[in-house]
C-alpha cells in the first residue's frame, strides 16, 4: 500500500465556526470580489480567524500563518500537474465541491508509472499539503472552493510534518471536549 504521507497529512485537531462560515461565503460567490491567483479565482479570508479558529490558532503558534484564502476551481477543468513556484508546504481544508479531485503522482522511474494518491479530504479538517510533490485536480459540474494559507516564511513539508506534530496526533479527548458538532470534539474557542 502506498505511504502517502509523503504528500500529505491530517490534522487530527478539526476547524469549527470557520468551516461553517467559509461555506456561508461560498454561497455568495457572485458577489465576492474575486481575483486571480496562479490560474485560480482567490478571496482573501479575514486573518482574524487565526485567533478565533483553535487549530489556526494552534497551527501559528507552531508556525506562524501570513494569509488566510479561498481558491476557486472552475467546472470542466483539469488544473495541470505541477509543483508550487512559491509555496513550499500548506495547510489546505476543502470548503465545497462536487465530482472534484486532486492526485498526487510521483515518478516511479521505470519508463512507465508513477505513484498515484488522491488526496480524498474528510470535512472540517486540515490536511498539510506538499507543494513540492506534482499535484493537479480535476473537477466537474461544480466550482471547488478550497481553504488554503501562506505561512510567515515557507517552510518544506517534512519539517512542517515535524514541527505540527502535536496537531497530527491531536487527541480531542484529552482536552476535555465541548460537542459543538455531531462526531467531532473540539475545544471552546
Ligand atoms: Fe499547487
Amino acid at each position: 500500500m502506498l505511504n502517502t504521507d509523503k504528500f500529505f497529512t491530517p490534522l487530527s485537531i478539526k476547524s469549527g465556526e470557520l468551516f461553517d462560515y467559509l461555506n456561508e461565503i461560498v454561497t455568495h460567490d457572485k458577489d465576492l470580489a474575486w481575483e486571480t491567483h496562479l490560474g485560480w479565482d482567490a478571496i482573501e479570508v479575514d486573518s482574524n480567524w487565526i485567533q478565533k479558529d483553535y487549530a489556526l490558532r494552534s497551527i501559528n503558534k507552531l508556525q506562524p500563518i501570513k494569509q488566510l484564502g479561498i481558491l476557486k476551481t472552475p467546472p470542466d477543468s483539469f488544473y495541470q500537474f505541477h509543483k508550487d513556484q512559491y509555496r513550499r508546504s500548506t495547510i489546505n481544508m476543502l470548503v465545497s465541491e462536487k465530482d472534484a479531485h486532486c492526485f498526487f503522482i510521483e515518478n516511479r522511474n521505470d519508463g512507465y508509472y508513477s505513484d498515484c494518491a488522491e488526496l480524498m479530504y474528510e470535512p472540517r479538517t486540515y490536511y498539510l499539503f506538499n507543494n513540492q510533490a506534482f499535484h493537479g485536480v480535476t473537477n466537474k459540474s461544480e466550482p471547488r472552493y478550497m481553504f488554503s494559507l501562506y505561512f510567515e516564511n515557507e517552510i518544506e513539508y517534512s519539517d512542517l510534518q515535524i514541527k505540527l506534530k502535536s496537531l497530527i496526533d491531536y487527541d480531542p479527548n484529552i482536552v476535555k471536549p465541548i460537542n459543538n458538532y455531531v462526531g467531532v470534539s473540539i475545544p471552546k474557542f
